[in-house]
């Protein structure tokens, strides 16, 4: 390259030298610096127009003040040559032109040619900076249009060769501006063009160019190292503008509900973010806290579904900037089964009768329960095995009813257990316990303790004697059960039953109320009834048999052989009658009966006891030895008669026996005359004769009187009833007789009813077993009889026709009886 310069410049100096030569002597060249070395810079010996020879003889050298030698003189050819590499900018710096100045000097003759070599630039300097990197700190909040003066860049070249221009990579927020100096330099600028954001780009690296005008153009760089300032322009940002959480309620306190996160695009203290809770009115700050650094939500007071379901938490984020930014948490509580059923009483019954009928409503019930959905739901129940049930009425109301019969004397009271329990899990529950009593009713009759009783009781007891008690029960209760005895009405052998006995209506006790008599009444039923107090009372009854116990209070009666007081009467047993003839038999009987009627016989005395015996059993007498001549014809034996009663009672009777062969034989013995017996006959039969008229004549008469007197009355009272006026008709028993063939035994019981006319006073009767008739008489004696009341309503006349008949058969039988008696008859049996 350097060398096409050189030729074109040759001529031009050539030109020159031509000109100047001739005036001064002088050449010049011009040579591009930085030529190699032995480059020819010129041929000076031409130009000088010196030959070679010359150059040799006249020593040519080169003169020069400048230290350094960068051009050298070749004499063997005439040329200037390149010495030393020349640098034009070591050289010469920036001035301009640069030219090497020296002389060549010749001897023999001395001459001296002055030489200029002027070295032109050859652009060989790229720009450059004194330092490579530049550093700026640009606060992201600086306006647009700020300047920063970047450093200049240098270039040794000179000219266009020097620096031109400079560029600036990339140009998204700066641009450069280049600023021509007062020296012909330039400065560069860096304005902000586009705000920074640290947010963006914390680092912004650019890269500053500078450009020479040199053919090819050389450059330098430099980097720009900008760091952007933050400045507190991001507020806080929350990652949801709405959290939802749930959390159960009663959660542990510290337990996290939920965490809340924000960012802020600042650094350091401009993106420090504190979390706070901003309510301000409820209690949320009492049931929740924020940890301020992380944003953990936690539980800080009692959580309580029943008093809110949920919650709204304003949470705020603030940075230390002071910019914020809020979020709101919404916190459902889940509800826990944690409260119990509670159950309200809205009516009950304390006391209930025992015949309320089934579904009768006891009491009424609410149930509350202040949890939700299952653990609110609540059941109830009552026990099984009682008589009542629960009944939901609607939603949460319970009715306890009766579902069946009560009966007070089975339950007189209930304790019923009202267990209600929701549906939670664990579920809760609650009980309740309602006493409930029975009232009564008087729905149970007395019982006896026996349908029937038997009691026994001896005869001739003490009236008022107590003889048992019976017993009813009444389960009912108080009033109901008050048990009062009554004896029912009734009637033993035609009287009324209270004549035998009465009942006490407290205790019960059965009292007689007379003596009895077993000879006459064995036993009697009755029946007793027990009546509660209730109303309207209830009754029962039962039956009571009485048995009489007998008492040995009769003696034996001798029925045979029959006893007189006037006559004699003798078995007559032959002489020839052989051992166990039997003589007589006794007869007794008792009319006690058992023990008290069983009769054995003995001998209690005899003429000669060696003759006969007695059968203990039977009563037979017989001959237990055989008679002998010495025997008295006349025997006489006393049987003793004995009951097995305690004490025992007996009876004797006399046997006469005749040992004989015949009856004249007896009569003789036994100290009676045949006139006495023809008297005897004879009186007797007469007396009887006129007894029999007697009584003819009265009875006629009579049934005469009764004729006339009853057509009368009854004519006279055709239509009148007579009630009351019926006559008394004495009782005759009739007459008794043993007709038990083998005996001529005859046995007369007569009784007599004698009345007094005072209706008031109490009967008297007697009776009085014979073996003869005997006549009773009205004690006083003075009374009349009662045959007055056999008579209709009598007209005097009548009255008196009757009397003197009345009185002569009264007369007559008073007289005739006892005549008989006191004569001492022997009734002969054979
Ligand atoms: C009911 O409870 C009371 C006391 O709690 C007790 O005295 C009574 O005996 C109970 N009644 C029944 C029938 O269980
Ligand atoms: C006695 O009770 C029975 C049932 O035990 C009854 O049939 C009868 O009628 C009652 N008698 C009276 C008089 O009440």
């Amino acid at each position: 390259m350097s060398d096409r310069t050189i030729a074109r410049q040759v001529p031009l100096l050539l030109f020159f030298l031509a000109v100047s030569s001739t005036a001064q002597g002088q050449v010049s060249y011009s040579i591009p610096e930085e030529m190699a070395k032995g480059s020819v810079v010129g041929n000076i010996a031409q130009d000088l127009g010196l030959d070679l020879k010359r150059l040799k003889s006249g020593k040519a050298r080169i003169y020069s003040n400048d230290k350094a030698d960068y051009i050298e003189l070749n004499k063997d050819r005439g040329l200037l040559i390149v010495k030393e590499r020349i640098d034009r900018e070591a050289l010469c710096g920036q001035t301009s032109p640069c030219a090497l100045h020296f002389q060549i000097i010749l001897e023999n003759p001395m001459e001296f040619y002055s030489v200029t070599v002027e070295v032109t630039d050859v652009n060989d300097n790229s720009p450059s900076f004194k330092k490579n990197d530049m550093k700026f700190k640009i606060s992201e909040s600086a306006v647009p249009g700020v300047k920063f003066v970047l450093e200049r860049a240098m270039d040794s070249d000179i000219g266009t060769n020097g620096l031109q221009t400079y560029s600036l990579n990339p140009s998204d927020n700066f641009v450069l501006k280049l600023q021509n100096q007062a020296d012909g330099g330039k400065t560069a600028e860096m304005i902000l063009q586009k705000p920074l954001d640290r947010e963006h780009k914390e680092h912004i690296t650019l890269i500053l160019t500078a450009v020479d005008g040199g053919d090819p153009k050389l450059s330098g760089t430099a980097e720009i190292h900008v760091t952007v300032l933050d400045v507190n322009d991001n507020a806080p940002a929350f990652t949801h503008a709405l959290y939802k959480a749930t959390i159960s309620e009663n959660a542990q306190k510290g337990t996290i509900v939920t965490t809340v996160s924000a960012t802020d695009a600042d650094h350091g203290s401009n993106g420090k973010i504190t979390y706070s809770i901003t309510n301000n009115v409820d209690k949320i700050h009492e049931l929740f806290e924020i940890n301020e650094d992380d944003g953990e939500l936690r539980v800080l007071g009692n959580i309580d579904y029943e008093e809110s379901h949920h919650y709204e938490i304003h949470v705020q984020a603030s940075d230390e900037g002071g910019l914020t930014d809020s979020t709101k948490v919404v916190v459902d509580v889940i509800d826990t089964n944690d409260n119990k059923p509670v159950i309200n009483i809205m009516s009950k019954l304390t006391t209930i009768a025992e015949d309320a009928k089934p579904g009768t409503v006891i009491t009424m019930i609410n149930i509350q329960d202040q949890d939700s959905a299952e653990n609110g739901k609540v059941h109830c129940s009552i026990d099984d095995h009682i008589p009542f049930t629960l009944k939901s009425t609607s939603n949460n109301f319970f009715s306890l009813v009766t579902d069946d019969t009560l009966d007070r004397e089975v339950n007189p009271s209930y304790n019923i257990t009202i267990l209600c329990s929701d549906e939670g899990s664990p579920s809760l529950s609650s009980s309740m316990t309602l006493s409930l009593h029975i009232s009564d009713v008087n729905d149970n009759a007395p019982v006896f303790e026996k349908s029937s009783y038997e009691a026994f009781i001896m005869e001739n007891n003490s009236p008022g004697l107590s003889i048992f008690t019976v017993k009813a029960n009444d389960a009912d209760w108080n009033q109901n059960a008050r048990v009062s005895y009554l004896l029912e009405e009734s009637s033993i052998n035609g009287a009324s039953v209270s004549g035998y006995v009465s009942v006490n209506a407290e205790s019960g006790v059965i009292h007689a109320v007379r003596p009895f008599d077993y000879e006459q009444i064995k036993s009697f039923t009755f029946r007793v009834r027990a009546q509660d107090g209730g109303s309207p009372p209830l009754s029962s009854n039962a039956s009571v048999k009485i048995m009489i116990r007998d008492q040995n209070d009769n003696a034996p009666q001798i029925l045979y052989p029959v006893q007189t007081s006037g006559s004699v009467v003798a078995e007559i047993v032959p002489r020839s009658a052989d051992v166990g003839y039997l003589v007589t038999k006794v007869v007794a009987v008792d009319v006690d009966s058992g023990q008290n009627a069983w009769l054995s016989y003995k001998l209690q005395k005899a003429t000669d006891r060696a003759l006969f015996e007695v059968g203990p059993q039977n009563g037979e007498v017989r001959i237990i030895r055989s008679i002998i001549d010495k025997d008295a014809l006349k025997q006489k034996l006393t049987v003793i008669v004995e009951d097995n009663g305690q004490p025992s009672r007996s009876a004797t009777v006399n046997v006469n026996v005749a040992l004989a062969d015949s009856f004249p034989e007896i009569l003789s013995e036994f100290n009676e005359t045949k006139q006495d017996r023809e008297f005897s006959d004879s009186l007797t039969f007469y007396l009887i004769l006129a007894l029999a008229v007697v009584s003819f004549l009265f009875i006629v008469s009579l049934i005469a009187i009764l004729s006339v007197k009853c057509y009368r009355w009854k004519r006279e009272r055709m239509f009148y009833k007579s009630n009351g006026q019926l006559p008394v008709i004495p009782y005759y028993p009739p007459l008794y007789g043993d007709a038990g063939g083998t005996d001529t035994l005859k046995h007369v019981y007569n009784y007599e009813v004698c009345r007094t006319t005072d209706s008031r006073r109490s009967d008297f009767k007697y009776g009085r077993p014979s073996t003869q008739s005997i006549i009773s008489l009205d004690t006083s004696g003075t009374r009349t009889l009662p045959h007055k009341s056999l008579l209709c309503e009598d007209s005097d006349d009548q009255v008196r026709f009757a009397r003197p008949l009345l009185f002569l058969w009264c007369t007559y039988v008073c007289f005739y009886f006892p005549s008989q008696r006191d004569k001492g008859d022997i009734l002969w049996h054979v």
